[in-house]
């Protein structure tokens, strides 16, 4: 006979429970996602996102100036560009949007300045990339990303973050911006992308949808979890300095294997889709609001260093 070992001791009290805990939400950690649309004036709140706006330039500099205070550590910048056109050339404008919503953050805060790289915002067709027929071709998507990279570093990011998906991106990225200089500029890889459904309130906030097809020939396939390791490898290899899962909630797994295979800073993207589900269980009383925190703090058990989300405003107000 033994004594019943009870655990339960470790979950008598609060004070108890929180020495016990092994994880939390790190805050310092999460960064906020913003849209800065030069289409409109003022701000217009995402839909099926409530509480997340696509601001105008004005109203971004107010916006910085509010989540500054709030002590938000970062940032990643998204831009809706008033002109498109096949080639996406707004996207590496030294004036363009994100170029001057760059500028602007490094000028007034300390917060470091993330700037998602890729083109389905500034193409007229909706794909991340130049078309050749009616295919994403490769190589002089390349060199557009190259020149994107060049005038975000110009404009002082600290971190540049291509989406795109692209063979050899990451390498082609690094190899630019030490070539002009930007030695110091680091590149957060969206290493492993799932071609997802959970981007959808983010196409309609970006209109970014592809006018034709869909991204599965440069996203990856959601079935695939050794090839997911594979891509991150390569990333590596090439000269990320942080690697990525994206989606998060749906991809704990390649979390948790990302993060037992490789000593790198990991980032997780807990994504549009990933926050309309949960917002509207929580605002129609479906689900607790703990759910928020239940969410979040599975993707740093996971293993992520690093959680895009947005979140990340909400529990800098409220907590958590
Ligand atoms: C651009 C990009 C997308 C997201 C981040 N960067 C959309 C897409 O790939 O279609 C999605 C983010 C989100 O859903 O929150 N390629
Ligand atoms: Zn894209």
């Amino acid at each position: 006979m033994f004594p019943t070992v009870r655990l339960r001791r470790t979950r008598k009290n609060e004070r108890i429970r929180d020495i016990f805990s092994e994880v939390s939400i790190d805050k310092e950690k999460m960064v906020m996602p913003i849209f800065v649309d030069e289409t409109i004036s003022g701000k217009q709140e995402i839909q099926n996102m409530p509480g997340i706006y696509r601001f105008s330039f004005d109203y971004f500099k107010n916006y910085v100036s509010e989540i500054n205070d709030l002590g938000v550590k970062s940032v990643l910048l998204f831009g809706i560009p008033s002109h498109k056109d096949p080639t996406g050339s707004a996207a590496y404008d030294e004036n363009g949007i994100v170029q001057r919503s760059i500028e602007y953050i490094k000028s007034k805060t300390d917060m470091i300045t993330m700037a998602d790289l890729c083109m389905c915002e500034y193409t007229d067709h909706g794909h991340c990339g130049i078309l050749q027929g009616k295919e994403v071709d490769n190589d002089s998507t390349l060199e557009a990303y190259r020149k994107i990279a060049r005038t975000y570093a110009q404009a002082g990011a600290d971190i540049v973050a291509p989406s795109g998906m692209m063979d050899g991106q990451v390498g082609e990225i690094r190899e630019e911006l030490d070539y002009a200089g930007f030695k110091n500029t680091m590149i957060m890889a969206y290493s492993s992308k799932f071609a997802s459904s959970l981007y959808g309130p983010f196409r309609d906030a970006a209109q970014s949808a592809p006018s034709f097809g869909d991204r599965r020939s440069y996203q990856m396939d959601f079935r695939n979890s050794n090839q997911a390791m594979r891509e991150i490898e390569l990333d590596i290899y090439e000269g990320a300095d942080i690697v990525m899962v994206k989606p998060a909630l749906f991809y704990l797994d390649l979390i948790e294997r990302a993060r037992d295979r490789f000593e790198m800073p990991l980032a997780a993207y807990n994504v549009s889709g990933e926050y309309a589900m949960l917002m509207h269980a929580v605002s129609s009383g479906i689900l607790s609001k703990s759910a928020i925190s239940e969410a979040i703090t599975s993707i740093f058990r996971a293993g992520a260093d690093i959680v895009i989300s947005y979140f990340t405003e909400e529990i800098y107000r409220n907590g958590i």
